[in-house]
């Protein structure tokens, strides 16, 4: 709900607005005239725009380049009288991808990025949030009568314009302003189990003490209006300080906390609101327990490695039977390798052996043309570092995936995105080479292979990568030659600036350069799973395969809030019927745990049942699972979410195929999943932001001879339902039960 929207509702008369909401529908025109900044312009023949989703989602598919938004508002002199401080305003107007300006009233009151025409080039800065400061008495400001505010936008590539559910207003920086809640720096600690302990941070940057109260409010799933549990003490923060403020609560169930500091003077609010974590993985056992899937592809006369991937008590001891000639084990690490030169499929035993016990299991390598027979599990360094990996980043992330237990339950892959490449290519040889963050590419392919993961790398088909590092553009089987000499195995090949190359997008053209780099890999004496990156044009899902791909993203990029998990998975269904052993849709990688796109890395915003419905959708999706976040600071929630086998076992089964979406009401979704041994895995999903019981009817999903239910994140069977099942959903989150 809009904030001036409550305010009205709360009986409050207009002259005492803290801010003018800029969050609702905006005037929207593709194209570039400066004329369109000024107040006087009329734009009333132009669309309108919700400022909260990429305009590509919003009827201007495909677009790229030069648009332009423009708000109208009136601008109340009560807001200058209401505000404590007078100095200065600010305008919120969250994110913008790629560059923008922005003009008040005709006059430009800021930048972020660069545009292409400027000296230097383009620079995108999607990710930044935009945040544009103006003196108070600003001679642009119009006050008691309308005022405009011209956006100018450009996008590089990919989605493009305003986009994210974020606060957009107008309004006096004020002492609330100088005060950062943070709720979000300590984890929630559960010990002794219900007794919740967690630290939240009051940053003061005022030049002053700022005095205020916080107040903590927990409502249980029963109790949403009036908190079960509430505590205040005033607060004064020092000038420069950054509080710690150490709170307990008890609650016997999952939770919604509120924290809210009140400034003293002006009443005015922070607030954060959190769902308590809530782990459901159940703790590991100790017997060995055997995680690979139950095929696994390679191709004949190239190097092979496979990873037996065991849970349970360590040290683990192995054998193997029924090894195809030309492989062995390796005892220390479980790394089986070597070279099989004859196809066919071998059926492989492996047991593993602690000092509790013993378990094997049969997985099927099947030497052939085909590889990648499961989804890749593993890590991308996008989601986390951004531009900044670098060699270092790798090699901490590869020692926490085994350090923190991970590469027990069968992630292997270590994907280093975008920001590896050197400036220039090779003078004589025209060899693409590393910048200095990654001084040695073969020493870590090296390195990764010795612990038994393996190691990815990107480029783009285009001159330039979509940062703006060097492209593979006509050095395809150059590339791909060097990145087989280096160990890669698995490549992200993202379409970028080849917009420049095939501006028209005809469906050979999208084809073409993914065909090119199909036959350069082919040429190579790797098994290179390849992984298309062009965000679903040309409806991709449809010829993948065809060009040869392993995995193709079937959507732009996404991003660690709610919107984009949703706006993103629930819908595709679109392209379920291409996914097959070998050939994956991808909806994009995970965004659990801490993310940044950068340096400066945050817990991700989803809520823990927006994560819970993160990972189990993307294993009813069959998706590949590529971790995004710095695997060093995995915490227990987050542990819960990636290491539940019977979850992971829904993406990896060896049938491959993708759920279909069974049901869609408004507020709720059924997707369904048929399983390798009959069974079928159950997403029941709650859209709605409210907790609600969803009752299922079997025979609605086209399901009649399944009665046995079993609760997959809790790995419990629950009972046997013959008709009908009931359950209760948290907000935005999911039940996921197997049936047989
Ligand atoms: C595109 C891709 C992302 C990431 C970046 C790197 O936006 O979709 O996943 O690879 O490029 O620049």
């Amino acid at each position: 709900m809009k904030r001036n929207l409550i305010l009205l509702l709360l009986g409050l008369p207009l002259c005492c607005l803290a801010q003018i909401d800029l969050s609702g529908d905006w005037k929207f025109k593709t194209g570039d005239d400066l004329a369109w900044s000024r107040a006087e312009f009329s734009d009333s023949d132009w669309k309108t725009i919700r400022p909260s989703n990429i305009w590509e989602s919003q009827g201007y598919e495909n677009y790229d380049g030069y648009a332009w938004y423009r708000i109208h508002f009136k601008l109340p002199a009560s807001l200058k009288d209401n505000a404590y401080l007078k100095d200065s305003i600010r305008v919120l107007l969250g994110r913008i991808d790629d560059v923008d300006e922005v003009y008040l009233n005709g006059e430009k009151i800021g930048q972020t990025g660069h545009f292409p025409t400027e000296k230097g080039g383009y620079i995108t800065a999607w990710d930044a949030p935009r945040r544009y400061v103006i003196p108070g008495n600003h001679p642009a400001l119009r006050w008691n009568t309308e005022n405009t505010i011209s956006v100018r936008v450009y996008d590089g590539g990919g989605g493009g314009g305003m986009f994210e559910q974020a606060e957009r207003s107008i309004s006096f920086v004020d002492l609330i302003d100088y005060i950062k809640l943070d709720a979000s720096q300590s984890p929630y600690d559960f010990s002794p189990k219900w007794s919740i302990k967690k630290k939240i941070f009051l940053e003061n940057k005022y030049p002053k003490a700022i005095d205020g109260e916080l107040i903590t409010e927990v409502f249980t799933h029963k109790n949403k209006i009036k908190p079960d549990w509430k505590a205040q003490v005033n607060i004064t923060v020092k000038a420069s300080e950054n509080l710690p403020c150490p709170i307990t609560f008890s609650s016997q169930e999952r939770a919604r906390v509120r924290f809210t500091f009140k400034e003293k003077n002006t009443g005015r609010t922070r607030t954060v609101e959190q769902e308590t974590p809530y782990i459901l993985t159940p703790p590991e056992g100790s017997m060995p327990q055997i995680n690979n899937p139950d095929a696994f592809g390679a191709r004949p006369g190239v190097p092979f490695q496979f990873t037996i991937a065991v849970s349970g008590k360590q040290p683990m001891q192995y054998t193997i039977k029924g090894l195809p000639r030309g492989l062995k084990l390796e005892q220390q690490t479980g790394v089986i390798s070597g070279m099989v030169n004859t196809r066919g499929m071998y059926s492989v035993t492996i047991t593993a052996t602690n000092n509790v016990g013993s378990r094997s299991k049969i997985v099927n390598f099947v030497i052939g043309d085909n590889i990648c027979l499961t989804p890749p599990l593993g890590w991308n360094s996008w989601n986390c570092w951004g531009l900044s990996v670098s060699d270092a980043k790798v090699r901490s992330s590869a020692e926490s995936m085994i350090k923190s237990g991970l590469a027990r339950h069968g992630w292997n892959y270590m994907n280093i995105d975008d920001g590896w490449e050197a400036a220039e290519r090779d003078a004589k040889t025209g060899e693409i080479k590393t910048n200095d963050k990654f001084p040695d590419m073969k020493g870590l392919a090296d390195y990764l292979h010795r612990m038994g993961l393996k190691i990815g790398i990107y480029s783009s088909p285009g001159a330039r990568t979509c940062g703006n590092f060097l492209g593979t553009w006509q050095h395809e089987q150059q590339d791909a030659q060097t990145w087989a000499g280096w160990g890669i195995d698995y490549l992200k090949y993202d379409w970028c600036s080849y917009d420049l190359i095939a501006p028209d997008k005809s469906l050979p053209e999208l084809k073409k350069p993914y065909e090119v780099m199909r036959a350069a890999l082919n040429a190579t004496n790797r098994d290179i799973v390849y992984s298309m990156c062009q965000y679903g044009m040309g409806d991709v899902w449809e010829w993948g395969e065809e060009v040869g791909g392993n995995l193709w993203r079937t959507t732009g990029d996404i991003n660690d809030t709610w919107e984009s998990l949703r706006d993103i998975g629930f819908i595709q269904h679109k392209s379920s019927a291409f996914s097959r052993p070998g050939h994956w849709n991808d909806p994009d990688m995970l965004t659990v745990g801490w993310v940044g796109w950068g340096d400066h890395l945050h817990q991700t915003r989803l809520t823990p049942s927006e994560q819970y419905t993160h990972i189990s959708l993307w294993a009813m999706l069959s998706a590949p699972m590529l971790i995004g976040c710095d695997l060093s600071r995995i915490d227990d929630f987050t542990y819960n979410l990636l290491a539940n086998d019977e979850v992971l076992a829904i993406d990896q089964d060896a049938l491959g195929k993708q759920a279909t979406q069974a049901l869609k009401k408004d507020d709720y979704q059924i997707w369904v999943k048929e399983l390798a041994d009959g069974g079928r895995a159950i997403g029941i999903f709650n859209l709605s932001d409210e907790d609600r019981k969803i009752d299922v009817n079997w025979s609605e999903l086209g399901l009649k001879d399944y009665k046995k239910v079993r609760d997959v994140w809790r790995q419990k069977d629950i009972g046997k339902f013959g008709k009908t099942f009931s359950t209760e959903v948290y907000a935005h989150g999911v039940t996921l039960v197997k049936l047989y």
